[in-house]
């Protein structure tokens, strides 16, 4: 297929668009640059041995990506783009309502006008909100965000789902992506953010690597078994390749689909510690805190729905996850 990626120099689009080459499907990269670099481009190729061509341009200016559309006849969309700093979106709301429906409303109307009819969206477990039960299923309620950057996820769903009732033959696929970790084998893509990390794999590649003192502990007084927040930990590049297999959802009759990517498997934080200490053979020191805001105690999801539906299967550990992200941090700078 000859796919757009939007966001496919950002950490889970870079993973994926490898994924993509190696199955021999035609890659083409939107992205404004605002959190990603260039040369990702070029360590794609050094990978895959193609270099997919890419576009500078932001997602919500129509012009620029009007340009994309008329010199390519694409069969479906990855869209990635999108800003994802949850405590920079309760700051700053208007931003995410902006760039993130916004781009996806203006990536929408350039899809009809071509007749390009096929979305898959990177939606978030955190449209689940706080979770009455786990696993987590698909049609499990969705609402009662906690911030904005979900809000958007939840409202971007909406809006996919009212466009393909509107607009018979298109077809969209959101994937509820649970927690991203590790990085390429190859060390050459991974997740690097340049303020301090909110997330907690990067934040402690950082600690591991020694450019932090010590990982702070959210809370130990949850309701699991250490008292620790328990997430399903998926590896990077399974979430890539749940991107190859999710095409296969355009084939479907359903005009709109959605699918858990984890692993179906929770971690507390304590044994993300203990695994990544093993992994690496060396010491994370921590120290228990609070709870931070708008956490909650569980959240993993069930995956059967991937499983039977799209063959998705994840292949790598926690503890594969936990030796790739360091080392992929003990690179950078
Ligand atoms: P990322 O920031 O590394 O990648 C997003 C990319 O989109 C960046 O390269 C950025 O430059 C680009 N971008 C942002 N706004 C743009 C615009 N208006 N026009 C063009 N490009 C734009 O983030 P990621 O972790 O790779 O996440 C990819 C997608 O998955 C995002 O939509 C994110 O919200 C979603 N998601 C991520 C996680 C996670 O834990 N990483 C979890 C759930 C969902
Ligand atoms: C967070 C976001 C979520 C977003 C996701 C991916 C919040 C409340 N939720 O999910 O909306 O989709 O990132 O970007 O921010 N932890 C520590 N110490 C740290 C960092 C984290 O103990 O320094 C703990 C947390 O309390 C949690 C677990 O580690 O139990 C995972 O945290 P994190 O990586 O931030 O992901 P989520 O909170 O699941």
């Amino acid at each position: 297929m000859k796919l757009l990626v939007t966001g496919g120099t950002g950490f889970i689009g870079s993973h994926t668009v490898v994924a993509l080459i190696e199955a021999g499907h035609e890659v083409v990269i939107v992205d404004n640059l605002v959190n990603s670099q260039r040369n990702v481009v070029t360590k794609i190729k050094r990978i895959t041995g193609v270099k997919p061509l890419f576009y500078k341009v932001d997602v919500a200016h129509e012009k620029g990506l009007r340009k994309v559309f008329s010199e390519h006849k694409f069969d479906a969309v990855i869209h990635f783009a999108g800003l994802k700093a949850v405590d920079e979106s309760v700051e700053k709301p208007l931003m995410y309502y902006r760039n993130n429906l916004d781009s996806t409303i203006t990536l929408l109307e350039l899809m009809r006008e071509f007749g390009v009819k096929n979305i898959l969206f990177s939606s978030s477990a955190t449209v689940y909100g706080t979770p009455k039960r786990v696993p987590l299923k698909e049609e499990d309620p969705i609402g009662g965000t906690t911030n904005p950057y979900g809000t958007t996820k939840l409202f971007i769903e909406q809006i996919l789902m009212d466009f393909v009732a509107a607009n018979p033959g298109f077809k969209a696929v959101s994937l509820r992506y649970f927690n991203p970790i590790g990085a390429h084998p190859s060390k050459l893509l991974g997740e690097s953010p340049s303020d301090i990390p909110n997330n907690i794999m990067p934040y402690i590649s950082r600690v591991a690597n020694g450019k932090l003192s010590h990982l702070n502990v959210f809370g130990d007084d949850y309701e699991t078994p250490d008292g620790t927040g328990i997430r399903d930990y998926v590896h990077v590049m399974d979430l890539a390749y749940g991107h190859l297999l999710a095409l296969k959802a355009f084939e479907f009759d359903h005009a709109y689909n959605v699918y858990n990517l984890g692993t179906g498997k929770g971690t507390s934080v304590l044994e993300l510690v203990h695994l990544y200490e093993k992994a690496n053979r060396l010491k994370i020191p921590y120290v228990i805190g609070p709870r931070r805001s708008g956490d909650i105690a569980e959240s993993f999801a069930d995956i059967s729905k991937a499983k039977t539906e799209l063959g998705f299967v994840p292949q790598y550990t926690v503890k594969d996850a936990c030796r790739h992200a360091y080392l992929f941090e003990k690179k950078q700078k």
